[in-house]
């Protein structure tokens, strides 16, 4: 691939859009679907970079299927519902190689005279969605539903990252006129774990296994949560396909399951591992045997495998019953559950002092594994599951090695069984612990805790916190296990003479590391310094609105949740967090060292807003459709004078300023009441013309210049 740009008479923007556009899917696919990448991340985003600023500036190039729309856009009201072309299927179960000896004889008695040949891939765990190209541009995605009509999921599907937007052809070829691929939509093993680990210490859902943690992705309005998780879509078939040229289906193109599927995965879709052909019904058993043994290797949960014939001329003639197709059987893994007792439960305290009951298991074979703890998550969960200590219980793994409590055998209990009462204090500094509205976790907010403190100096110190230069993750590591810092405030007290006493540190970068954080002492902002107390919830954006709002710690530590949420992003979540972080004594403490140590930054006082330079002070903007000049170049204008613009519609939104060829953005607009000009509108705002508040007296409808009157 060439980059026109650099040929003389560089390419116009439209032109350079679809490269660029081209491109990125092309690396997208080397990356997600190849595993091969062929550019770094940074030379990725720099094109993504490129193509959104492109974007930005030349709205009239919008395409839904630009490689920018992975990221997800405004949540939605509901899902729409839309019929399949063709049902989706369910298929028929069997649980043994009996089963599939019995399934065969049946098949041989319908066709006595085939010769029966099978593709088998495995049965993916997760949920079935259909994807529909047309014309090599993906345009729709619905979720299986009830078979015969799904929820349209397509702004979600977008932004699955292995999914073709535009189906790969070779040059000169024209795609497929229409292509309903079907397949899985999953989570690997791995994705899905990090995924339960982070959202069980933001104290969010955790979710029982991949399928649920795919499902509930998969379904969430807000595409942009969507596009924040690792879902992958892995195609097991086809439901209606036709070629330009005459009435080529499927049927006519391809002679076999496997020929469809390696069309499939030429033109760009992901397949499931490990797929392929068996010339017989013993090879299939000798293949269900192979992936069983090898399921746990595999990066994606399966339950089974899925044998189908291979000849498509022979699945149409065999065809379907009112459930399940005849041709096809999903030929299940024996369940990996094993009883156990329940010995006692303990808590165990995290990176970010979340308190998690961890289940000690009378050690037990799982599927080959001997298991002896299980998360239980949360208190929820275990009210949830029903458990008590000294139970017998259902213990399963859930196809990998990470077990997992089912539930108790209550007809086994004895009546010795107790309660586990959740404790209200964190089991290693005994602080209270709390547990914030709308969070499923009981948490230790106390800096100090041991526990907590590791991490929480990692943080302070990262690109996150205060940033401190050459002191990394390794050397807070080494200082904390040397007892030489147990709090952030001990960096400052740091000496060379003592730290070079440390292993494989010299007199020359003890000297440095003093050095680092005696400048990041005097350079650090407020903002700087709240972000890395790593209080919850407050990440380096809140951290910029508190900095904004209050001169130092100490207003900071005074402000009431009123106060707080008073303030644009924060709601009374993030407030009650803030406000436990500052009643906790041992954090009072803290900041006193670092009030002593001499870190305690004075926000800049903010430029008072000049009515006569500011005339949009205080006001929201929204800018849409396409603009007499560039969309970067309006926004800046109204930046300077004070406005703070956003990309979605919503009531908070005080003027929207409507080019030509305006869409939703507009209809949304009038239907919420919100003001709406044109770009001579705006430019009089800028002027101060009609800069009322809007809905005040003088409001809109009054307001000079082309303001539209949208009543
Ligand atoms: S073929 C006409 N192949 O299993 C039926 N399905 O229990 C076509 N599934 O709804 C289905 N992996 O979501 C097929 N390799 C695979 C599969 C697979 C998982 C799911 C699919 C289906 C469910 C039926």
């Amino acid at each position: 691939m060439t980059d026109a740009s650099d040929a003389p008479g560089a390419p116009g923007p439209a032109a350079r859009v679809a490269e660029l556009r081209g491109l990125l899917e092309y690396h997208n696919h080397r990356y997600y679907v190849l595993d091969d990448p062929e550019i770094t991340d940074a030379q990725y985003d720099a094109l993504l970079r490129e193509l959104q600023a492109l974007e930005r500036e030349h709205p009239e190039l919008d395409d839904p299927n630009s490689p920018t729309r992975r990221v997800g856009g405004a949540p939605r009201e509901g899902f729409e519902k839309r019929a399949h072309s063709l049902g989706m299927f369910s298929l028929d179960n069997g649980f043994s190689l009996d089963d599939w000896q019995a399934w065969v004889e049946r098949l041989r008695r319908l066709e006595p005279d085939a010769e029966l040949a099978f593709w088998a891939d495995p049965k993916m765990d997760g949920l079935a969605v259909e994807v529909i190209y047309e014309n090599g541009a993906l345009t729709a995605a619905l979720t299986r539903g009830d078979g015969e009509t799904g929820e349209v999921v397509t702004a979600n599907m977008r932004t699955v990252r292995n999914l073709p937007l535009t189906l790969r052809t070779a040059p000169g070829e024209a795609p497929p006129e229409l292509l309903e691929v079907r397949g899985e939509v999953v989570i690997a093993k791995a994705d899905f774990h990090a995924l339960n680990q982070a959202q069980e210490e933001e104290g969010g859902k955790v979710f029982a296994n991949p399928r649920n943690a795919a499902a509930g992705s998969l379904r969430q309005l807000d595409s942009r949560i969507t596009a924040a998780r690792p879902l992958r879509f892995l195609a097991y078939g086809v439901g209606l396909a036709r070629w330009a040229g005459g009435a080529r289906s499927a049927f006519e193109r391809w002679a076999t399951q496997g020929e469809a599927m390696a069309e499939l995965e030429r033109l760009g879709l992901g397949v499931p591992p490990r797929a392929g052909r068996c010339e017989s019904p013993e090879a299939v058993a000798a293949r269900y045997e192979e992936m069983a043994a090898a399921r746990d290797e595999l990066p994606f949960e399966i339950d089974g495998l899925v044998a189908k014939v291979d000849d498509l001329a022979l699945q149409q003639a065999l065809g379907f019953t009112a459930r399940a197709p005849r041709w096809a059987l999903a030929l299940k893994f024996p369940p990996r559950q094993a009883r156990t007792v329940l010995e006692t439960i303990e808590i165990q305290v995290g990176r970010t002092g979340v308190l998690t009951p961890v289940a000690y298991l009378r050690p037990v074979s799982v599927g080959g594994v001997t298991v002896a703890r299980a998360t239980l998550h949360n208190e929820d969960e275990i009210r949830a599951k029903g458990v008590l200590v000294g139970d017998t219980v259902l213990v399963q793994r859930a196809g990998d090695v990470i077990p997992e409590v089912v539930g108790p055998v209550v007809e086994a209990r004895t009546g010795a069984e107790r309660e586990f009462v959740f404790p209200r204090e964190c089991p290693v500094c005994r602080s209270a612990v709390v547990r914030l509205e709308g969070e499923v976790a009981w948490r230790c907010v106390n800096v100090s805790c041991p526990a907590v403190l590791r991490q929480g100096i990692v943080h302070f110190v990262s690109k996150a916190g205060l940033d401190i230069q050459g002191v990394g993750r390794k050397l807070v590591e080494q200082l904390v296990a040397q007892g030489m810092v147990q709090s952030p405030a001990d960096l400052f007290a740091l000496r060379p003479g003592v730290l070079a006493q440390m292993e494989r540190m010299g007199v020359k970068s003890a000297e440095n590391v003093v050095a680092a954080i005696a400048r990041a002492r005097e350079a650090a902002s407020l903002e700087a310094l709240i972000a890395a107390l790593g209080i919850r919830h407050v990440g380096e954006r809140t951290a910029r609105t508190l900095a904004a709002a209050f001169t130092d710690l100490d207003a900071l530590g005074r402000a009431t949740v009123e106060d707080l949420t008073a303030l644009d992003d924060i709601g009374p979540e993030v407030a009650g967090a803030i406000r436990a972080f500052f009643r906790n004594e041992n954090n009072q403490r803290l900041l006193g060292r670092l009030r002593e140590a001499g870190l305690w930054p004075v926000a800049a006082p903010r430029p008072e807003a000049d009515p006569a330079s500011q005339p949009l002070a205080g006001r929201t903007l929204l800018f849409t459709g396409a603009l007499p000049v560039a969309r970067g170049q309006a926004q800046a204008l109204a930046e300077a004078a004070g406005a703070r613009v956003v990309s979605a519609i919503s009531k908070k939104v005080d003027w929207l300023v409507a080019g030509e060829k305006a869409g939703s953005k507009l209809d949304k607009a009038q239907t919420l009441g919100v003001a709406v000009t044109d770009y001579a509108g705006f430019l009089a705002l800028l002027e101060g013309r009609g800069a009322q508040a809007p809905g005040g007296a003088g409001g809109p409808g009054a307001a000079q210049g082309s303001l539209l009157d949208i009543s």
